[in-house]
């Protein structure tokens, strides 16, 4: 596949699909990893004399309330100060008149939609690719650009669909991605380990089979470790967990299968339902109905130690419990301390990982900051991204959908 430097650009529009979706706190972006690795190539369209159309999502948006928290003006406005250049902030998607407002801005200027994902109410139609959507995306514009490796899993109408009406390229980030991840992919030194933890369960659970045989140790934190436990049998109270039965099944039979390699807490720091400022210790075995697990426990950050000593290479995908609160932060303290101090080459990849890791101070410790959290797990389960499959498969050819 072409990457945006074989491609000429001049005198044209490019629709940039970058992944944007950073987190947000009080309405301020928490972390902006995803819009600073997003420039470059950016930048290196408005250098080449074309004009950008960004497109991005931001957070879930299921219905029409969810649109008034997931705006993308004020990540437009933060890449405006960030890059010290005009960014002109259009508040639709889709209008009759969005083409002649593009066309109106200069060679060289960055223009950016509203959240693609404002097309999934009512009818879903960014996400289940509907080709009416794809292609009036492409037609404002003459070249597809996807650099938002992060949402490469998702072959939705912005991340695949539009590649089907215009050529297509490859930014810079995802050239950048794919070459830091394809050696974790590809074989890497072992003792390979997986820490794994986050709020994303569903998506990340349905990975969890083939990553296994990959990696030679698998440490569970969060609403994964959360899930393990409730599959065998543990009380894990109000804690985030899978309740998809068909998904507890399969786990047991993981943990049968891979017991010497999946790690579960032993111990954990609790919080509750009814009182905010609820913290206790608990063994895992002694979970309270109104208790929700909030982080790992001394005795797990000491298990967990030992297998990252062991380890020469480390994939860590989300923290060990709600870190953001300084109540329930020591376990993603102790255990990103373990892993700086570890000889291990380490990857971190997903949005709390990674703001994590940069929050301790520990950016430099680590050998790659992935931008991608599901996208990077699931190319390491099989080296595959949705939406390059996709345009690999329904790309663009002159002449033919011309
Ligand atoms: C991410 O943050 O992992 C990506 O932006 C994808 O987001 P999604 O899981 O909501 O598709």
């Amino acid at each position: 596949m072409k990457t945006i430097e074989e491609m000429n650009i001049s005198g044209k529009t490019v629709i940039l699909r970058s992944d944007l979706n950073v987190p947000l706190k009080d309405g301020q972006v928490d972390d902006d990893s995803k819009i600073v690795k997003s420039i470059k190539t950016i930048k290196y369209i408005i250098e080449h004399n074309a004009r950008v159309v960004i497109l991005s999502h931001l957070g879930r948006v299921k219905e029409e309330a969810d649109k008034v928290t997931n705006s993308l003006y004020i990540v437009a406005e933060y890449l405006q100060n960030k890059m010290q250049t005009e960014v002109h902030f259009i508040k639709k998607t889709k209008d009759a008149n969005l083409k002649s407002e593009i066309d109106s801005y200069p060679l060289g200027s960055i223009i950016m939609l509203e959240n693609t994902r404002f097309e999934d109410v009512p009818n879903k139609l960014e996400s289940s690719n509907n080709q009416e959507l794809a292609k009036y995306w492409a037609s404002l514009g003459d070249v597809f650009c996807l650099d938002g490796f992060g949402s490469a899993h998702r072959a939705h109408a912005s991340t695949a669909g539009i590649g089907s009406y215009i050529p297509y390229c490859l930014g810079l980030l995802v050239k950048e991605e794919l070459s830091n991840l394809s050696y974790l992919a590809t074989g890497p030194n072992r003792p390979f380990t997986i820490l794994m933890g986050g709020a994303k369960v569903d998506d990340k659970l349905k990975l969890i089979e083939s990553l296994l045989p990959k990696c030679d140790y698998f440490l569970a934190t969060g609403g994964i470790a959360n899930s393990f436990l409730k599959a065998l049998g543990f009380p894990v109270g109000s804690s985030l967990a899978t309740g998809d039965m068909e998904v507890i099944l399969n786990l047991r039979k993981l943990m049968l299968n891979y017991r010497d390699k999946i790690l579960l807490p032993l111990d954990a720091t609790v919080g509750s339902t009814y009182d905010e400022n609820y913290v206790k210790y608990r063994p895992t075995s002694q979970i309270g109905t109104n208790e929700i697990i909030y982080d790992i426990g001394i005795k797990t950050i000491n298990k967990y130690k030992i297998a990252i000593d062991r380890s020469k290479t480390i994939f860590v995908n989300g923290t060990c419990g709600k870190y953001e609160d300084p109540k329930y932060a020591n376990g993603t303290n102790q255990c990103f301390t373990n892993l700086s101090l570890s000889s291990a080459d380490i990857y971190v990849g997903g949005g709390d990982s990674v703001a994590a890791a940069k929050k301790l101070g520990f950016e430099s410790k680590f050998k790659y900051l992935s931008s991608g959290g599901g996208a990077t797990l699931e190319y390491l389960a099989d080296g595959k991204l949705q939406a390059l499959e996709y345009l690999k498969e329904n790309g663009y050819v002159e002449n033919v959908n011309a």
